[in-house]
């Protein structure tokens, strides 16, 4: 029998990112190949034709999967019954900004959108934000949507992880699939802490730990950790846009293993409220390892922290404790 329908809010549809990401969701990426969509893509005046220009193109398509498009500048009408949220839409950091530029800008919107989905979404509705600065978006959105289960709201940092994944498998010529298990601890900025030092490979003679496979600690602890810290900044210089394709692919990623369960064995990195495990304070939205299950996360627990790691575990969440200061201060 044909499943219903999931309704998939989009925000921020018009933008790069929607605009790669909309086509994956209508195509089975995000969601499963048996299951059946439908968009609700939300953007702001200016950006109203574009964002129709974009449901022709949805139309054009002719996605089997894809039961029906609402494209809107109406957040009311956005958000009506929407079971996935996936939040982009907001300022982006452009050459030369510093995130924390674009925080005040950022925490008003989500102040506004997280009261809209409180009242109109679908009950467990699951909600990730994406636009930037990710994990204090999240935050000021579950404070403003304080009926909304704060193990529902998430934040983007799958992208770190999936560039982290790509940065070993480059360096030791392996394929990315086989590479598991890497952590991205903390803020989705440059502070965030790529940790390899439970990540394994899975090689012809079984699966062996990174650190060993690489033998290079210099490289471990250096370029690798700054590489996916400057990834983002990196492609900004190069496209003089921030990543888009890249972006999109990884929100699909972490809604698919949030809904449908991460496989036997593998952890990812999610931003998701920190209840106080490996010593984060709590009331952050902080990066960790976590497994789903039944469409709910899990921190795995128990991962040994070294005195390196533990520096870099501390620096971000400071980071964040500030951002959520700064961000509260934009609110007064
Ligand atoms: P973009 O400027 O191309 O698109 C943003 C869209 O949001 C625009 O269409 C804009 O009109 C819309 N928008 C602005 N205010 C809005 C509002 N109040 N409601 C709805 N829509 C609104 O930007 P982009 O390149 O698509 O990036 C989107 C965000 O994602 C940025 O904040 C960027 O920094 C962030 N980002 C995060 C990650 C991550 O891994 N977490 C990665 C890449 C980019
Ligand atoms: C990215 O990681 O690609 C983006 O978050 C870049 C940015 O800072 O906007």
């Amino acid at each position: 029998m044909a499943k219903d329908p999931v309704r998939v809010l989009v925000t921020g549809a018009a933008g790069q990112i929607g605009y790669a990401l909309v086509p994956m969701i209508a195509r089975g990426v995000m969601l499963g190949p048996d299951q059946p969509v439908i968009l609700h893509m939300l953007d702001i005046p200016p950006a109203a034709e574009a964002l129709n220009g974009v449901k022709m193109e949805l139309v054009d398509a002719a996605f089997p999967l894809l039961k029906g498009v609402i494209a809107t500048t109406d957040a009311v009408e956005a958000c009506t019954g929407v079971n996935v949220a996936v939040m982009v839409g907001g300022f982006p950091r452009k050459e030369g900004m510093e995130r924390k530029d674009v925080m005040s800008k950022n925490v008003s919107i989500y102040k506004s959108q997280a009261s809209a989905l409180e009242k109109h979404a679908a009950a467990n509705c699951k909600v990730l934000v994406v636009a930037n600065p990710a994990n204090t978006n999240a935050l000021i959105l579950k404070e403003f949507a304080p009926s909304i289960p704060e193990r529902n709201i998430t934040c983007l940092t799958r992208l770190d992880h999936n560039r982290a994944l790509g940065q070993i498998s480059e360096k030791l010529n392996v394929q990315v699939s086989d590479v598991k298990n890497v952590i991205i601890w903390g803020n989705h900025s440059s502070t965030q802490y790529p940790d390899v030092n439970h990540a394994t490979v899975n090689t012809s003679s079984g699966e062996k730990p990174v650190k060993e496979l690489v033998g290079d600690d210099a490289w471990l602890t250096g370029g690798f950790i700054t590489t996916v810290q400057q990834r983002g900044a990196a492609i900004i210089k190069a496209r003089k846009l921030s990543s888009a394709l890249s972006a999109a692919s990884s929100a699909c990623d972490h809604i698919r293993d949030w809904v449908l369960g991460t496989p036997q064995g593998t952890w990812v990195s999610m931003g998701v409220y920190s209840d106080g495990s490996y010593n984060v304070p709590a009331g952050l939205i902080y990066s960790f390892p976590v497994t789903c299950k039944d469409g709910e996360w899990k921190i795995v627990q128990g991962l040994s922290i070294d005195e390196f790691s533990r520096k870099k575990l501390d620096l971000t969440a400071e980071e964040l404790s500030e951002e959520k200061a700064l961000a509260y201060s934009c609110l007064t």
